[in-house]
Formats: structure tokens, sequence, C-alpha cells
């Protein structure tokens, strides 16, 4: 009888879209994480995190109902108590509600906030593009002056900058709603000219919100998108003005910037300055932009607050971490450890469980492998780690009280007085960083 193959289960996968941040990624991360809280410090921007979970309405009245990111992208559900929620595709809403619910209008303005938090999309997964995936950003609530657009650019430019990465400012002015309509009308009756010529999304945008035509990266769309009348010839005298100001201001900095009229952003929220950074000057960085970022002066009073002019920019970090990885940055190491404990036997292996407190308490990196009982095996770890010492607690060390050193550089042993493991240790350690230093 032919014996029947046992069936093979299948492992599991990652679910599309998804990406697991491994362990040798995590230093960049990390440094990341370091390099905007030191920003956030030196600029004065208080940390918030708020819930991945918000009501559905949040998104759809603050971002827009006829951008991509609510009407195809956003993950929404009933939850069991009828509650019609969704995963945050961006924070910036949900740091509003916060901003809101918590009377923040009461404390001094503006109020200066930043967070590092995951977002979720439901775009099509490719390069650099993730259904979840982190953002890191900073708003600026209750301030209209231009001063802070250019702030914000500023910390940004400054980010990136220190990461050594060839960006580039790609600013633009959206207007307001006083002369928005002027434009959008101007817009809607340029490309109803070329109806025949846009792809079929774009049709569809052209009634329902046209400003979104100038997003489309569908081919037959560009070439007229390149011709279309442009918001800043629209501009009314305050929002002109300000955009001035803005620009001033980046000068008085010494950032430079590219004025990029097709800089009108994906969600419908913003108001006067609207800019992105790219790697580079190309339109293709616009694909796999590092980050982007305005004014949004009408959200607050949108979402039911009292009218508090705004402005921020978020940053994708997955996409920072592959570029400042493909470029070889060199982010600070975790320090490595210095000395293994070895341990030989049941009585060895317990005595070391104390030893390794002791050493770690007198602030001593250490490494072990408590499961492994063979020397040898521990010995090629330790090697491996490159540690300097090698600390072995055998049967007799026990007996005796003592503990061996192991130079791992020359393979000297010296026997030492287990109670002076200390001092003893941190002796040699001072003494090879010595040598190290003057190698
Ligand atoms: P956003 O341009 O939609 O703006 O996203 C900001 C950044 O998040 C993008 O430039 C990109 O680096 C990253 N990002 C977006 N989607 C993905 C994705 N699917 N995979 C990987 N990275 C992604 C906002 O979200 C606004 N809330 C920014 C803002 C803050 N405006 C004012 N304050």
């Amino acid at each position: 009888m032919v014996k029947a193959e046992p069936k093979k289960k299948k492992a599991y996968q990652l679910v599309k879209g998804m990406k697991d941040i491994l362990p040798e990624d995590q230093r960049y991360w990390d440094y990341i994480k370091h390099v905007v809280s030191t920003m956030a410090d030196i600029y004065g921007f208080k940390r918030i995190e708020t819930p991945v979970l918000e009501f559905v309405d949040l998104f759809n009245k603050g971002i827009g109902q006829a951008t991509d990111v609510v009407e195809k992208e956003m993950y929404n559900f009933v939850d069991q108590g009828e509650d019609h929620l969704a995963l945050r595709p961006e924070v910036t809403a949900g740091v509003v509600r916060a901003y809101i619910e918590h009377g923040m209008l009461n404390l001094t303005q503006p109020v200066k906030l930043f967070y590092i938090s995951p977002c979720f999309r439901r775009e099509k997964p490719q390069g650099g593009r993730y259904r979840q995936f982190y953002q890191f950003g900073f708003e600026v609530l209750g301030e209209a002056d231009a001063v802070v657009d250019a702030q914000i650019i500023s910390i940004t430019y400054k980010l990136y900058r220190s990461l050594n990465l060839p960006i580039s400012v790609q600013i633009n002015s959206v207007g307001c709603p006083d002369c928005r309509p002027a434009y959008l009308t101007q817009l809607k009756e340029y490309f109803k000219r070329y109806k025949g010529k846009l792809s079929e999304a774009s049709v569809a945008r052209l009634a329902k919100n046209p400003l979104r035509i100038l997003d489309s990266k569908e081919k037959e769309d560009l070439p007229l998108i390149v011709d279309a009348p442009q918001q800043v010839d629209f501009l009314c005298e305050n929002c002109k003005n300000h955009f001035i100001q803005v620009l001033e201001y980046l000068e008085e900095l010494e950032i430079p910037y590219v004025l990029n009229p097709s800089i009108v952003r994906g969600l419908d929220y913003y108001s006067r300055t609207t800019f992105e950074i790219w790697v580079g000057e190309e339109e293709g960085g616009r694909q796999s932009a590092l980050g982007g970022g305005g004014r949004y002066d009408g959200l607050v009073a949108m979402l039911g607050g009292q009218e508090t002019p705004a402005v921020g920019f978020a940053g994708g970090v997955e996409r920072l971490v592959s570029q400042i990885r493909d470029r070889d940055f060199k982010v600070p190491e975790a320090t490595k450890p210095k000395v293994f404990l070895a341990q030989l036997g049941g009585e060895a292996k317990k005595k070391t469980l104390s030893i390794f407190e002791k050493l770690n308490e007198a602030g001593i990196k250490v490494y072990e492998n408590f499961g492994k009982g063979g020397l040898k095996a521990q010995l090629e770890q330790a090697d491996k780690l490159g540690v300097h010492f090698t600390l072995i607690i055998g049967q007799k060390e026990i007996i005796d009280k003592t503990i061996m050193i192991r130079d791992m550089e020359n393979g000297n042993q010296e026997v030492v007085d287990i109670s002076k493991i200390i001092p003893e240790i941190k002796k040699r350690l001072e003494r090879s960083v010595v040598n190290e230093e003057q190698v």
C-alpha cells in the first residue's frame, strides 16, 4: 500500500502591502526617531499620539470624500457596536480632532505638535508604497503668519539635509476659499474642452473635484495638466502677499525652493502654502515624495472647532529609511557587548545568572547564551560577536569561588577571585579601549 504523503502545513505570509521591520533595519528607524525628536525639541514641538482608529466621518469630512485616499484607499468597517470606523490614512485629521476635543485652543497659541505614527492606505503596493506605513509629522495650530510656514519648511529641509539627502523643496500656493472658486471655474472650463482626451478617472473628477485632475498620474492626462491654468495666477491679494512672504522668509533662511504649480496635494484640506520634499528636482521624484505638507486654515473649523489657522508636514519613514540605507548613510550602531559570559554545568549556569545581573548593574554590556552547554560553541559565539573578554565559570571555579577571564585577542587566560570580577574586568576593559584608540 502506498503511504499518503503527510500534508505540508501552509506557512503564513505577510498580508499584501504590509512590511516586517527586521532587526537589521531597526538602527535606521531608531536613528530617524532620534533625529525627528531632536528637531522637535529644538523647535519646541511636543509629542502627540492619537489612536489608529477614528470615526470614518472624521476623514470623509477632513480629507474630502472625492479624494483617492478616502474614496479608494481607506480601510473602513462597521464594528460589533455598529460604529463606522476607519484605520487612519494620515494623522493630521486625528491631531486636529484631539486639538478641539482637549480644548488646546485655551493653551498659549500656537500649539506645536509632532508624531511618529502608523497609517494605512489600501494602495497598489509598489516600490515605496505600502498599505501600512509610518509618518513622522509636525503640526502648528493657531498661527496664520507666513513665518510659521517657512519655519515648518525649514525644519523638514534641515532634517533631510542632516541625513545627506539631495532633496528639493517643491512649493506652491493653492489659495483660499475666496480666490479658489474663480480658479476652479477656469480649470473646469479648460479640462471640459479636452474631455475627449482625458482619462476615464479624470472625466469622473471633472464633475466632482477638478483640482484632483492635477494629481493624476495617468499618461493621457499629463500633457493636458502641463498647460492647465495655474492657481498662482488667480491668487487674491492676501494670498499673494502671504505666499511672497513665505518665499522671502525661505530666502532669508537660505533654503532653496522650486516653484511648482502642480503641487496641489492629494487631500482637500489645504489652503495657501503647499509643498513637497522630493529626492532631486525631477518630476520622477514626485512618485516617491519623501514628504509633503502645507497650510490647512479651514480644517479646525470644518471639524467642529473655532476658526484656527494651521500648517504642517508629514514624511514617510519607510521611504526615508530606504533612501539613507541605499546611500550608505552611516547611522551610529548600538554599542556592542564587550564581554561574553560562558558557563559549564548546572551549578555554573545558576551562578552566571547573578553574575550577569551584577555586570549589567555595573554598566558593563554582556552577552550570554545560557541555553548552550558546550564551551566550544560559546567561545565561537563570543568570537563572532567580537567581544574583548570571555568570562568562564565551570565546576572548578564554583568550588574555588573564582572566575576565568579569557582575553579573546591573544587567548591568555587568568583566574581571579569571583568577588573581584567587577573591578578586574573594568580595569582590563579600560586598558583595551586605550589600546584600541592608539591603533
Ligand atoms: P501625504 O502626502 O498624503 O500627506 O503623505 C505624506 C507622506 O507619507 C508621503 O510623502 C509619503 O512619504 C508617505 N506616504 C504616503 N502614503 C504612503 C504609502 N502608501 N506608503 C509609504 N509611504 C507613504 C499627508 O498625509 C498629510 N497629512 C501631510 C500633512 C501634515 N499636511 C499637513 N500636515
